[in-house]
């Protein structure tokens, strides 16, 4: 049976590729229906590292000031064996082993929507990791918080930013990853400020606190860690992540993560907190947390999705077969992944109904 993670990518991945499918269309309401989970928090709070720590690679670029200007939606695919390789929709033909090519990739393709300015845009980029060191995980990388325009930046691009994050996050159906330094105060978080706007009650918010290592001798993030500062529905991940200095250093994420793992271990203040700190084990919850969202969304899923199905089927007759027409194509793909999606869903149903054959 096909993973749910990896089905609800591929619907994802041919919504866009689709882009705008007319007035009164489903594909929308399909997009929107899809559960993901972005990331958000202010500049250099350290976004770009947990997506990295969480994949175990370097591939993000990086720096000071905005590095991140388009959304990146990031699709990991846990693969049994081989090599390690990187996809991008724009490029759909060519492997990438070398990650090093992959941030400049990411860079460059940044550059081609909005010059090699400082401006940003909410055109989103896809990259695709296939790994046997993955779980199976859709994260978006967003454009991280300001408050001030520099150097180079229209006036209203903090306001611009602030709502791409926004029209990400405020969907019911997105898990908001709020990612905040324990250096400053939790009630400055702009993380926090923004996930508190759409999502209240923290029932869909993760709270990640990184820079852990970076607090004032004499305090702890203890308090916050077991959301007395600030409480959710979901326990606290603290993290620690390679430093600038690391990163000059060329520290690998094998040996940073085994850092990370000492570092709660051997910290008295954190040992109780040890198992469920770190990015490996962050990695992990999430990806469960999406496939349970998926799994409790199937029947409504389904019937957007059947609905989609004889939509696109009216379509293409209209158009007429052969279909030579690449929008035809499009919509002939996409057709077939709802179709996939569809017998998925059966057998999910099956396997969890009781007296159903598969279990
Ligand atoms: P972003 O702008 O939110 O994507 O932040 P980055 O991931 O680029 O991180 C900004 C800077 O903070 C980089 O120099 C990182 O090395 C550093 N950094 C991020 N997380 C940590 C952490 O947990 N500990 C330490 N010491 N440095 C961190
Ligand atoms: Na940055
Ligand atoms: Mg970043």
């Amino acid at each position: 049976m096909e993973n749910l993670i990896n089905l609800v990518n591929k619907l994802q991945r041919a919504c866009t590729a689709l882009g705008d499918f007319g007035e009164g269309s489903s594909l929308p309401t399909l997009w929107d229906a899809l559960p993901t989970i972005a990331v958000v928090g202010g500049q250099s709070s350290g976004k770009s590292s947990v997506l990295e720590s969480v994949v175990g690679k370097d591939f993000l670029p990086r720096g000071s000031g905005i590095v991140t200007r388009r959304p990146l939606v990031l699709q990991l695919h846990r693969i049994d064996e081989g090599r390690e390789y990187a996809e991008f929709a724009h490029q759909p033909r060519k492997r990438f082993t070398d990650f090093a090519a992959v941030r400049k990739e990411i860079s460059d393709e940044t550059d081609r929507e909005t010059g090699r300015s400082k401006q940003i845009s909410s055109v989103p980029i896809y990259l695709s990791i296939y790994s046997p060191n993955v779980v199976n995980l859709t994260l978006v990388d967003l454009p991280g918080l300001t408050k001030v325009a520099v150097e180079g930046q229209s006036e209203n691009i903090v306001q611009d930013i602030e709502n791409m994050v926004r029209a990400y996050i405020e969907k019911p159906n997105c898990i908001i990853l709020a990612v905040s330094p324990a250096n400053q105060d939790l009630a400055t978080s702009d993380a926090i400020k923004i996930a508190r706007e759409v999502d209240p009650q923290g029932e869909r918010t993760f709270g990640v606190l990184t820079k852990i290592d970076l607090m004032d001798k004499g305090t702890d993030a203890v308090d916050m860690l077991e959301g007395k500062s600030y409480k959710l529905k979901f326990p606290w991940i603290g993290v620690v992540n390679r430093s600038q200095a690391d990163i000059n250093k060329s520290v690998d994420m094998i040996a940073a993560r085994r850092r990370e793992r000492e570092y709660f271990a051997n910290t008295p203040e954190y040992r109780h907190l040890a198992s469920k700190m770190g990015s490996e084990h962050l990695g992990k919850v999430l990806s469960k947390h999406l496939e349970t969202v998926i799994k409790s969304r199937i029947p409504g899923l389904q019937s957007l999705i059947n609905k989609t199905i004889i939509e696109l089927e009216t379509e293409l007759s209209r158009l007429g077969k052969p279909i030579a027409t690449d929008a035809g194509g499009k919509l002939y793909m996409i057709m077939e992944i709802c179709r996939a999606f569809d017998q998925t869903f059966k057998e999910h149903l099956d396997g969890i109904r009781p007296g159903g054959d598969k279990v």
